[in-house]
């Protein structure tokens, strides 16, 4: 499949209810060509509003971190686990993870990046593990098929709790140096 006709299916998706409530079917957005991808859990009110993800509040504060590292956010892709917004952003149900998650595979598949990071316990209990703790194992690195892979705290959650603000730097900047880290590889 095409970006074009992956991008034209997720859009016109009518697989479960969200896609009645949605404004904007928020696909994911930056560098096809990512070494790095990022995925969230769903879409808030500004990502559904825009189509574009991590534009809201959560979404400014993952930027401060991106920048912190000296990530430009234009040379990772970013995605979510849902295309389509919950209603009052509550979590994402089993069966629309389900349903959806097939699209997230194959822009995994279009880009093959070779580092994976969660953000939050939703997209980590999908993507790496079904009992994944976040407080616990955030930040560890596990290998999965020809990827590397993390989790990081969720930007919501650090609005709700900045105490785990100084956690999330670490997990960034350990992101940022196994970013650096390929670069050693490609030379070699
Ligand atoms: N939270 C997410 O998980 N994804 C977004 O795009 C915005 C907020």
């Amino acid at each position: 499949m095409t970006w074009e006709e992956l991008e034209n299916e997720c859009k016109n998706c009518k697989k479960c209810e969200l896609s009645a409530t949605r404004t904007n079917c928020v696909f994911g957005c930056g560098n096809r060509n990512a070494d790095l991808m990022f995925v969230g859990e769903a879409p808030g009110e500004n990502e559904d509003m825009t189509g574009v993800p991590f534009v809201g509040r959560a979404g400014k504060l993952f930027d401060q971190y991106l920048a912190a590292v000296g990530i430009e956010r234009g040379d990772v892709y970013i995605a979510n686990m849902l295309k389509c917004r919950p209603p009052k952003n509550r979590d994402p149900k089993p069966e629309e993870q389900d349903l959806c998650i097939g699209y997230l595979r194959e822009q995994v598949r279009l880009i093959r990046p070779k580092l994976i990071v969660c953000l939050g316990r939703i997209s980590a209990m999908r993507l790496i593990d079904p009992d994944f703790r976040i407080t616990k194992q955030h930040g560890q690195w596990v290998k999965r098929g020809q990827f590397e892979m993390c989790a990081v705290y969720h930007p919501s959650l650090l609005l709700r709790d900045p105490r785990r603000k100084p956690e999330m730097l670490t997990d960034m900047k350990s992101v940022k140096a196994k970013l650096d880290g390929l670069k050693g590889e490609a030379a070699e």
